[in-house]
């Protein structure tokens, strides 16, 4: 298993592993929240709390941008997936700049001519 949930009988998760199980956790956390305080937005005619609702959303954005990118800093697989846009089409990814010089994979080739 690479950072992945211990299956059930498995050996606990390794330090690094638990943390990723938790930081993967808090991101759905992260997102289930905004989801909720937009339907509210959405229900709610009073302007002023709209607003303040709206504000407290986008922090939630925020904290989904932290944590994926902290989970992008500890998980390599991860943070190499997040390199290149993977909602276009393989021969239109662009490879960042600091993928370039990694050894070549199958999924790396994407892109490349
Ligand atoms: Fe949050």
């Amino acid at each position: 298993m690479a950072y992945g949930k211990p299956e059930s009988g498995a050996m606990d998760a390794s330090p690094m592993e638990q943390l990723l199980i938790w930081l993967r956790e808090d991101l759905m956390g992260e997102l289930q929240a905004i989801n909720q305080y937009q339907a509210h937005i959405d229900n709610i005619s009073d302007p002023e709390i709209k607003e303040l609702l709206s504000h407290i959303r986008d922090d939630e954005k925020e904290h989904v941008a932290e944590i994926t990118h902290l989970i992008a800093r500890i998980d390599s697989i991860q943070q190499q997936k997040f390199a290149s846009d993977h909602t276009v089409a393989p021969e239109n990814r662009v490879v960042a700049a600091s993928e370039e010089n990694k050894a070549l994979t199958v999924g790396s080739m994407f892109g490349r001519k």
